[in-house]
């Protein structure tokens, strides 16, 4: 019998309903699977935390942390607190605290779901991208000097390590090895930042060399951007910058239909630590307490966890029973042109769990 402890952290704005109905579509597969359980634990972190307690988390936040088998949050941010302080003081303490260094952004069109693009070009689109999590243009290095005078500098230095990136590039080449086409494209703009970009690509270059079997091609970050609109079905697993990632898996994200279904994993790939799984809308403080939030993206994401623990057949069911609900096509959130609530999406799924029968 696996059990998997997990640690629930809901957040902030749209984040705690969203992971709630998550709670309850895993809690569904735990019932319908004879061999998976879950014991959750609520930790109310986050902006209104903050407010009572002057800290995002407890001081000793990781530590309590570091006994859960994965992490399931929402989303941070909040429309008085500054973005910087919500952020670095819970979701990006977790990612950099607990080495979380390979971010996972995996894009498909639904079945049933239109997006921008044109049906046959859409429906090409099946893509990981893999994220640099620790480092580069999101180290933390820099700094304001001279705040408030006409000399005011301000700083943010782009780190590239090359444990850094040996790390996270075997990890992409893993995750492409590990689906059939056995395709990357590493992402870099190393024709304009000559130092740390044409390092990352050097250090690329030599960990490709140990995957003779991938079939490996490059491009620069803003000809990416066209290569994803114009000719979605060339690529299948890209490796970027945590910067160039971060901006790519939203443009993923609206080619995918909405971000509202977006997945994304923080993974520790030692498993050291536990890694952090959550849906990618962030915060949205517009639908707060409406009851209309769509929760499709933090199901997704409790699929990625099942993978991560072990778990491939509750995953795949549980990935099943959102497309049945997607490709029916009569139970979907505003976001995907329909008008059906969190609550109304998460029985539909737990139905076609429920329908699945394993
Ligand atoms: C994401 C988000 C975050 C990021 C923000 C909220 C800091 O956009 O997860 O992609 O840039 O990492
Ligand atoms: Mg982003």
């Amino acid at each position: 019998m696996a059990l998997h402890k997990i640690a629930v952290i809901g957040g902030d704005g749209i984040g705690p309903a969203v992971i709630e109905a998550g709670v309850s579509v895993l809690e569904a597969l735990g019932a319908a699977e004879p061999d998976l359980s879950f014991a959750f634990t609520r930790l109310d972190w986050g902006s209104d935390h903050f407010r009572r307690t002057g800290r995002m988390m407890p001081a000793d936040g990781l530590t309590q942390l570091q006994v859960f088998d994965a992490i399931y949050f929402g989303a941070v941010g909040d429309p008085d607190l500054p973005d910087d302080i919500t952020l670095w003081g819970l979701r990006l303490a977790i990612c950099q605290g607990f080495d979380q260094y390979a971010n996972l952004r995996p894009t498909r069109l639904l079945p049933g779901l239109a997006g921008p693009l044109r049906p046959e070009l859409g429906r090409q689109i099946d893509w990981v991208i893999v994220r640099e999590n620790s480092e580069g243009e999101y180290s933390g290095v820099g700094g304001r000097v001279h705040q408030g005078t006409s000399l005011e500098v301000g700083m943010d230095v782009a780190v590239f390590t090359r444990a850094g990136v040996e790390r996270v590039a075997r990890f992409a080449c893993d995750t492409a090895m590990a689906r059939p086409r056995r395709q990357l494209t590493i992402v870099t703009k190393s024709n304009a930042q000559r130092h740390g970009m044409v390092f990352w690509d050097a250090v690329c270059r030599r960990v490709i060399a140990d995957y003779p079997d991938l079939s490996v091609d490059w491009m620069l970050v803003d000809a990416m951007t066209q290569r994803m609109v114009n000719k979605p079905g060339s690529i299948d697993t890209v490796l970027a910058t945590n910067l160039h990632a971060d901006i790519l898996s939203d443009l993923a994200a609206a080619l995918g239909g909405s971000l509202g279904i977006g997945a994304t994993a923080n993974i520790d790939p030692s498993r050291w630590r536990p890694s952090m799984f959550e849906p990618i809308h962030g915060s949205a403080f517009d639908l707060v307490g409406k009851g209309l939030a769509n929760p499709l993206g933090s199901f997704w994401t409790a699929s990625l966890m099942l993978d991560h623990l072990g778990e491939p057949a509750a995953a795949r069911r549980l990935m099943a029973a959102i497309e049945t609900v997607t490709a029916r096509g009569e139970v979907l959130g505003p976001d995907l042109g329909g008008q059906a609530g969190t609550e109304e999406v998460r029985n539909a799924v737990i139905d076609a769990i429920a329908g699945a029968n394993g």
